[in-house]
């Protein structure tokens, strides 16, 4: 009796360690399965995941694919490669500002769908953005404080966008194909100007240029024309105002003679 007593004490023994060495190995493996400095929370019924601040330099992987607000906001992301998002259908608001992103593929928002209403890409390094990257998206973005160059293509992808209207004025050319617009506004540039056009303005300049060099040439030639044709012209005529001079002399003695 005291064996079996014994045997049954040490199999429980045996048994709660099993378990906890279960129970901790699942926690450790669950607690790593998230990115580092990332964690996840319920907040006001929406399920959050929450990467700021977290020395991330790239998009994480294994971010659960119910997540409907995402922050990865004051990191040092620089790319956003295609398909980043692509597992997150459920996603409703994307904050990838204050990061150090310059390039965004084209396909680096496909997936996301119109459940994504708010996108956050403010104070990051973007210059120029192919329009195509946001062209299945219906967010209201925010891309103020990026050192955006204020051409064509920037005024394309902000004619296709809905701009977060807060952030709308904060939107400035740190260059633009025109030196004038520097530093400005893009809205208060494209009130004034059409930023596709002016390839098509600088063209029609230089072929109203060119017609006008054509036409001052055929004027010259004209008025070249004209004068060595005058002084020809005199020419001649000084030579029969001198043969009808003659002539007429002779009449006139002619009349002077059958008078007398
Ligand atoms: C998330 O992934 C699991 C399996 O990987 C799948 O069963 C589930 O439907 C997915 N959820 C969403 C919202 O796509
Ligand atoms: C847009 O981003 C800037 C910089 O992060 C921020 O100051 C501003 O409040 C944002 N605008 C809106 C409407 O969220």
């Amino acid at each position: 009796m005291p064996l079996m007593d014994r045997f049954l004490r040490h199999s429980i023994a045996m048994w709660l360690l099993l378990h906890s060495f279960v129970l901790i190995t699942l926690c450790f493996h669950s607690a790593t399965t998230f990115p580092k400095g990332c964690y996840p929370a319920e907040e006001d019924g929406y399920k959050t995941f929450r990467c700021s601040n977290a020395l991330l330099t790239e998009i994480p992987k294994d971010i659960p694919n119910d997540t409907n607000k995402l922050f990865l906001d004051f990191n040092q992301i620089t790319f956003i490669p295609n398909d980043a998002f692509r597992n997150l259908p459920a996603l409703m608001e994307l904050d990838l500002s204050h990061n150090a992103i310059t390039s965004l593929e084209s396909g680096a928002f496909r997936g996301l769908s119109e459940n994504l209403h708010s996108l956050d890409l403010s104070s990051n390094r973007l210059v120029t953005v192919n329009k195509e990257v946001f062209s299945s998206l219906k967010a209201r973005t925010n891309l103020s404080g990026n050192p955006w160059l204020c051409d064509c293509m920037l005024q394309e992808l902000i004619r296709l966008i809905e701009l977060d209207p807060g952030s709308s004025n904060e939107i400035v050319c740190n260059t633009a194909v025109q030196d004038e617009h520097a530093k400005k506004p893009f809205l208060q540039v494209v009130k004034d100007v059409d930023l596709c056009n002016i390839y098509k303005k600088t063209t029609d300049v230089a072929m109203l240029i060119t017609m006008f060099g054509w036409f001052a040439m055929v004027i010259s030639y004209l008025i070249y024309y004209v004068r060595q044709n005058q002084e020809d012209a005199r020419r001649h005529l000084e030579y029969l105002k001198s043969l009808p001079n003659k002539q007429s002399k002779s009449e006139e003695s002619s009349t002077i003679s059958t008078v007398v």
